[in-house]
C-alpha cells in the first residue's frame, strides 16, 4: 500500500518551495516542501506539511514564525539541497532575514517569498500540518517556477492563463 501511496502522489506534479525558519539560537533552518496548499484567501492562510522530528519543524513551532519561499525554474539544485539533510545548506545560498518575521528568504533561488506566522498546529500521522497566517508577500523576479512530478524537476513558464480553458470549456460545448 505505501509503495501505491507513493506512487500515486509521484504522479501527482506539484510546485516546489523550501520552508525556512531561526530556531532558538537563531540559526537558519530550512526544507524542500511540495506540500503547500492555499487554504483561505480572506484571510490569507496556506498551510503546509511537515516531517515529525524535522529541525526545521522544530525551528517553525518554537518561533512562532516561517517564510515559504518559492522557487523559480533553475533552482532544482536549491531544491536537491535543501532536501538532503546536509547540515551547511545555508552557506551554499543567498538568503536574508525577512522583513517581519526574520525567517530566512532565499533571494537568488526564490522568485517570491510569503512570510507566515503559525495560526494552528496539528499532528496527523508521520508529519504535522502547520497552518500559516500570510503576513507578507513578496516577489524577487518573474518568470519560471520549479515544478516535482514524476520523481523529476521541471520548469512551467507563464502563458496565457484562462484562455486556454475558456477555449477548451467553448470546445467541449461545441461537440
Ligand atoms: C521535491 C521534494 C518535496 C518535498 N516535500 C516535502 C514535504 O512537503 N514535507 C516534508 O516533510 N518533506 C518533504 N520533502 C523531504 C524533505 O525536504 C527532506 O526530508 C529534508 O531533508 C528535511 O529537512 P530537515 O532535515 O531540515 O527536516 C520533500 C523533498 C523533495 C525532494
Amino acid at each position: 500500500m505505501d509503495t501505491e501511496f507513493r506512487d500515486m502522489m509521484a504522479s501527482f506534479p506539484t510546485g516546489v518551495s523550501v520552508v525556512t525558519a531561526r530556531d532558538g539560537s537563531a540559526q537558519p533552518r530550512g526544507m524542500t516542501c511540495s506540500s503547500l496548499c492555499s487554504l483561505s484567501v480572506a484571510p490569507p492562510t496556506l498551510l503546509t506539511c511537515l516531517r515529525s522530528g524535522s529541525p526545521t519543524l522544530g525551528a517553525v513551532i518554537s518561533s512562532g514564525a516561517f517564510a515559504v519561499n518559492l522557487l523559480h525554474g533553475e533552482a532544482d539544485w536549491v531544491a536537491a539541497l535543501f532536501a538532503s539533510g546536509a547540515p551547511d545548506r545555508f552557506e551554499r545560498v543567498a538568503w536574508r532575514p525577512s522583513c517581519r518575521t526574520r525567517s530566512p528568504a532565499l533571494i537568488e533561488a526564490a522568485h517570491a517569498v510569503a512570510e507566515c506566522t503559525v495560526e494552528r498546529t496539528h499532528p496527523s500521522g508521520d508529519h504535522v500540518i502547520v497552518v500559516g497566517a500570510v503576513r507578507s508577500v513578496e516577489r524577487f523576479r518573474h518568470g519560471s517556477a520549479l515544478l516535482y512530478g514524476f520523481r523529476r524537476y521541471s520548469e512551467l513558464s507563464p502563458g496565457v492563463p484562462a484562455a486556454v480553458g475558456e477555449r477548451s470549456v467553448a470546445a467541449e460545448r461545441g461537440r
